[in-house]
């Protein structure tokens, strides 16, 4: 090759790296914006959404391969306190769901989306952290919610009240957790295990639970929904033993006690929640409140008292 072609090769390169530099310049410039439009949606799906409900620990919980996927300590699943991946009608139950936000929230002291709503549940039924708000799962969660209360609209009130579960009402007396240890021991440890430990998939632990742990390591934390006493008696009530609840009030509450009353992951800073004491829900089982009953009661109950004291409270102010 003669000194003047390789020179001749030398710019032909030149020339076309330099074409190849701005064509690569444009496709980054235009890479974000085109990418978030039609990457995001790509994944964001409702199935996807539906996915992330009911194998919620298989894609985001601690034995994921990628570790920023990692969101959740527990191994739960959404699945296992909203039934169907929340398409029961009643307790849970996530039709109406899309439809209460934003809407002010006591616990947090402030207007919610339903992004926060979801960030809740991961942060306290699951034990996790957030997932960020622009994420295609936290989009993908929400298109899934909005679905079901689109079906809602259309064919849901006749449904649901055909559907109804048992309700509750709460008897006028302390819950009492050796009671309800007694009943567990009949009628739940059949798929809960005698340890309340649940069962894990047998071929993959990575499935998360076949039968889901109602207290320990992997089960929803102190700052949960589930760790109210009424809320989990009107739960249990509902829906256990899973396909033939037959359970009556008294044995709900007990059993709610009992299951309230066995170690799970704490939550740090719940001082922080409920601003404004007198938002707080007499089930809370972590102070401070706005009244002088002792934390005793507030997890255990009568209920009654309390409820009419805050009653009082609201009469003179409106
Ligand atoms: C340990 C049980 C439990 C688990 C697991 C759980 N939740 Fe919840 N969730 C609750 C409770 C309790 C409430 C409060 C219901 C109420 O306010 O009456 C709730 C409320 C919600 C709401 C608001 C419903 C409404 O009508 O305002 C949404 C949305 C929600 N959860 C989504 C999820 C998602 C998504 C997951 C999984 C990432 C999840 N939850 C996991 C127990 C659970
Ligand atoms: C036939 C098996 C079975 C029996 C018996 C049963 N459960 Fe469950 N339970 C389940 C399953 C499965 C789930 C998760 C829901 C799902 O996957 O559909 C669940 C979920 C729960 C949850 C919410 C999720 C969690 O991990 O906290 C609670 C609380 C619960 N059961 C309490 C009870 C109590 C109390 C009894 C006894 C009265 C009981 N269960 C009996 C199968 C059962």
């Amino acid at each position: 090759m003669s000194k003047q072609e390789k020179g001749g090769m030398t710019i032909v390169l030149l020339a076309c790296t330099a074409v190849g530099a701005i064509t690569v310049a444009a496709t980054l410039r235009w890479a974000p914006e085109r990418e978030r439009s039609a990457r995001v949606p790509a994944i964001a799906t409702e199935e996807y959404g539906k996915r992330l409900l009911a194998q919620t620990a298989e894609l985001l919980g601690p034995d994921v391969a990628d570790p920023k996927m990692r969101f959740n300590q527990s191994r739960l699943s959404c699945g296992a306190c909203h039934l169907g991946t929340g398409t029961e009608p009643g307790t849970l139950g996530l039709p109406p769901a899309f439809g209460h936000y934003p809407r002010f929230s006591g616990r947090a002291g402030g207007m919610t989306t339903i992004e926060d709503r979801v960030n809740e549940c991961m942060v306290r039924s699951m034990n996790g952290r957030p997932l960020p708000k622009e994420s295609p799962e936290m989009i993908a969660m929400v298109s899934y919610i909005r679905s079901l209360s689109d079906q809602d609209a259309a064919s849901g009130a006749s449904r649901r009240k055909a559907n109804e579960p048992p309700t509750f009402k709460a008897p006028n007396r302390a819950a009492n957790p050796n009671a309800g240890k007694r009943i567990f021991q009949d009628k739940c440890t059949a798929c809960h295990g005698t340890d309340g430990a649940g069962l894990l998939a047998a071929a993959n632990p990575i499935h998360g639970y076949v039968f889901p742990p109602l207290w320990g390591p992997d089960s929803f934390n102190t700052g949960a929904g589930m760790h109210r006493v009424l809320t989990a008696a009107r739960f249990i009530k509902a829906r256990m033993p899973l396909g033939r609840p037959d359970l009556s009030d008294e044995q709900a509450f007990d059993l709610a006690a009992f299951i309230n009353s066995q170690p799970r992951p704490e939550m740090s800073g719940l001082e922080r929640d409920y601003p404004d004491r007198r938002t707080k829900p007499v089930d809370t089982s972590y102070g401070p409140f706005a009244d002088s009953f002792p934390l005793e009661q507030h997890r255990f109950g009568p209920f009654q008292p309390m409820e009419a004291y805050y009653k009082s409270l609201q009469k003179p102010a409106r």
